[in-house]
């Protein structure tokens, strides 16, 4: 079967069980979150047998044990070198669009946070995934919130997991600080023998020259992004911003590797694959969000090749 930049319409526990073991370089992909909005995709039917659009189960655990279920097939397709990026959002109970198959759990966590993120990574490390990084994507244009008894919620969480503990990850640097190069200018003023980020004065003072020098371009990379949402104008409702998968494309996949989202949407995973010279393939249940990502790369292509 050639995958290499195509779109399957279907859902992905059934998808991925007919596809070859480790071909996939990386994951990058949001699933639907629990009991926040109903995608209208046809009903699949649970190795549990419960019939139902995935989010919408009548509890947490049980779209956790989907939803993990999908991630066992996708570790089966993914390289033992292979990495994988989830984006997931918390639900705080007593929210629930009123779906009436989850009413009855509202004595239990009205008003609470049901911490599904960490309930997920948990359930993925007791099946083999090992859990990288926890990033916080931080959203500075995020919108209000009424409420008064509690924070505005401005973050959302990207997961980052590998299969081994050798995998592919190509390093990522942020810029010093304007003060880090005058530190640097200034030359490191410890003592001998005391230490300064775990490198003796010596090893910090050849450090210090090889910033000023320009040999060494940055620091690495730290969890917290700060990312605005970005708004979206056709129909999809769940669009992640392009530069939140920018990062984790670059890190975790060779250039001319291929990128696979198991919950493609609008496409967005598929543009930034091309746009970093990586193949994506993706898995998509409703059909219209399937057409609406193959018009997204159409007219991204068009315009490429007009550039
Ligand atoms: C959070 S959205 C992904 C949005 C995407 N990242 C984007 O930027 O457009 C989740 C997507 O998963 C799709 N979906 C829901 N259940 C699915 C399933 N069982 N198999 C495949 N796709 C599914 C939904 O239709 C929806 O488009």
């Amino acid at each position: 079967m050639d995958l290499i930049n195509k779109l399957i319409v279907g859902d992905s526990l059934n998808s991925l069980r007919k596809l070859p073991e480790g071909f996939v370089d990386c994951v990058v992909t949001s699933p639907p979150y629990w009991a926040l909005r109903n995608y209208g995709t046809n009903p699949v039917e649970w190795p549990d047998g419960w019939i139902g659009e995935l989010g919408l189960e009548p509890s947490f655990e049980q779209y956790i044990t989907h939803l993990c279920d999908i991630f066992d097939e996708i570790k089966r397709t993914l390289k033992n070198s292979g990495t994988c990026w989830v984006n997931i959002g918390d639900t705080y109970g007593g929210n629930w669009m009123g779906l009436s198959n989850i009413r009855h759990l509202k004595n239990r966590c009205n008003k609470s946070l049901l911490l599904i993120p960490f309930r997920f990574a948990l359930e993925m490390q007791n099946r083999g995934w090992k859990v990288r990084n926890v990033i916080i994507w931080q959203k500075p244009n995020c919108t209000p919130q009424s409420m008064k008894d509690r924070f505005t919620v401005d973050f959302e969480y990207l997961f980052f997991f590998v299969k081994s503990d050798k995998y592919y990850f190509e390093q990522q640097l942020e810029p010093f600080k304007e003060s880090s190069i005058k530190r640097c200018q200034g030359g490191c003023s410890r003592n001998k023998g005391e230490r300064y980020q775990g490198l003796s004065k010596k090893n910090y003072d050849k450090y210090q020259q090889k910033v000023l020098n320009g040999e060494v371009k940055g620091k690495n990379k730290r969890a917290v992004w700060n990312i605005p949402t970005s708004p979206f104008r056709g129909a999809h409702f769940a669009v992640y911003p392009r530069k939140l998968i920018e990062t984790p494309i670059k890190a975790g996949c060779p250039e001319g590797g291929l990128v696979l989202d198991p919950f493609m949407g609008s496409g967005t995973t598929a543009l930034v694959a091309e746009k970093l010279n990586r193949n994506w393939f993706g898995i998509e249940l409703n059909p219209e969000y399937a057409r609406m990502a193959e018009g997204r790369l159409y007219t991204a292509r068009e315009k490429q090749n007009a550039a």
